[in-house]
């Protein structure tokens, strides 16, 4: 199912009662507004209310699809403030967006751990471990995106006191070491074990063949979650491969200028542009398609937390839809995807560099069936 499916109002009303969920009715109790689009052109430029139950300002960011399985808010903390302690029962990634500021991280067990962080950062909150946000600037505000999976666990609970308010150590995500956010890192394959990346932006990334056009991709798994999270970068001149997947990937601009294509299967691609900041959560099953369309190499960073893989472990969005993956190679992409970026470049006067990349496709591509 790729399309809206939309059905009479008749039948919708059957199961209006079975749409409202724990998530969002918890949502709406935090008195926030929600901008419920698959798109929002920049994240650090959002409008945000009071918060009174963390103390700072927010927004939560959800789409029909992603507010199943994926909660994403942005946050603001005033100059010189700080947000309420929180614990809570499920993985949370973030990103800074803008600032810098400090994260103090304790368990009941006494043992605590505070570190500095900055526009840029990428860091987990360990699972159930209490913690609290500060901002290090007196002038300044400081301001955060979290994404997590608060929606599959108080859907399944519906007990906000239970989600966040047990007291129980998880030893194995944290146990008080002292180095537990420093930026080492053990690589593995494409996987970093890490807990904390200081600079997003300039990390350097592992080369990348299988997504298209020579990138760097890096994979990391942090404070031992269930939370994936990548970034992603390609050169000037080029664009990735298609692909769709579940519900719920948060997919935020680093660095770079472009756009993105997004369709539901068998319909026309729509155009997003994207900067700096731009947030682009695809719906369930839709593909996407992002490409760089201006003079620097572009980076994205994705939060997720769902992955359909094949039985070797391989994402199914990164293997041939010829072979039955989800993943649609150049060779079988519309003219008009390589005539919008053609014109799209021209723009700042460059022309594509994909020739390498056609090239080497064709020297592995599975037969048409
Ligand atoms: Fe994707």
């Amino acid at each position: 199912m790729a399309k809206d499916a939309i059905v009479s109002s008749e039948m919708a009303k059957k199961f209006a009662t079975e749409k409202d969920t724990p998530y969002q009715r918890w949502v709406r109790e935090q008195g926030l507004d929600i901008i419920s689009a698959h798109f929002v052109p920049n994240l650090r430029t959002v409008d945000l209310k009071p918060w009174a139950q963390r103390g700072g300002k927010a927004v939560f960011i959800n789409h029909e699809a992603s507010r199943t399985s994926n909660d994403c808010y942005v946050c603001e903390i005033a100059p010189g403030g700080k947000l309420t302690p929180q614990r809570q029962l499920y993985d949370e990634m973030v990103l800074v967006l803008d600032g810098r500021g400090s994260t103090t991280v304790w368990n009941d067990a006494g043992q605590r751990i505070t570190f500095e962080w900055k526009a840029g950062a990428i860091f987990a909150i360990p699972l159930n471990c209490w913690h609290q946000h500060f901002n290090g600037s007196g002038q300044q505000p400081a301001r955060y995106v979290g994404v997590s999976y608060l929606p599959s666990v108080l859907n399944l609970y519906d007990d906000v006191d239970f989600v966040f308010g047990t007291k129980y150590d998880f030893k194995n995500r944290f146990n008080g070491e002292p180095d537990y956010f420093s930026s080492k890192a053990e690589v593995e394959g494409f996987l970093s074990r890490t807990n904390f990346v200081p600079d997003a932006v300039a990390l350097p990334l592992i080369t990348a063949k299988e997504r298209g056009a020579g990138g760097g991709h890096i994979r990391f798994n942090m404070a031992r979650g269930a939370m994936a999270s990548h970034i992603s970068q390609f050169p000037v001149g080029t664009y990735k491969k298609a692909h769709h997947h579940g519900p719920g990937a948060h997919v935020i601009v680093l660095s770079g200028e472009g756009y993105s294509l997004m369709w539901p299967d068998g319909e026309e691609p729509k155009r997003y542009e994207w900067q700096p900041g731009t947030l682009i959560v695809p719906p369930n099953a839709w593909f996407h398609q992002h490409f760089n369309a201006g003079a620097t190499p572009a980076r994205y960073l994705a939060f997720k937390n769902w992955s359909p893989r094949n039985s070797q472990g391989v994402p199914m969005s990164w293997i041939s839809r010829r072979l039955g993956g989800y993943q649609i190679d150049y060779a079988d992409e519309s003219k008009l995807v390589r005539d919008m970026f053609s014109e799209a470049l021209s723009r700042h006067g460059l022309e594509p560099r994909m020739q390498d990349a056609y090239a080497k496709e064709l020297e592995t591509l599975p037969p048409l069936k």
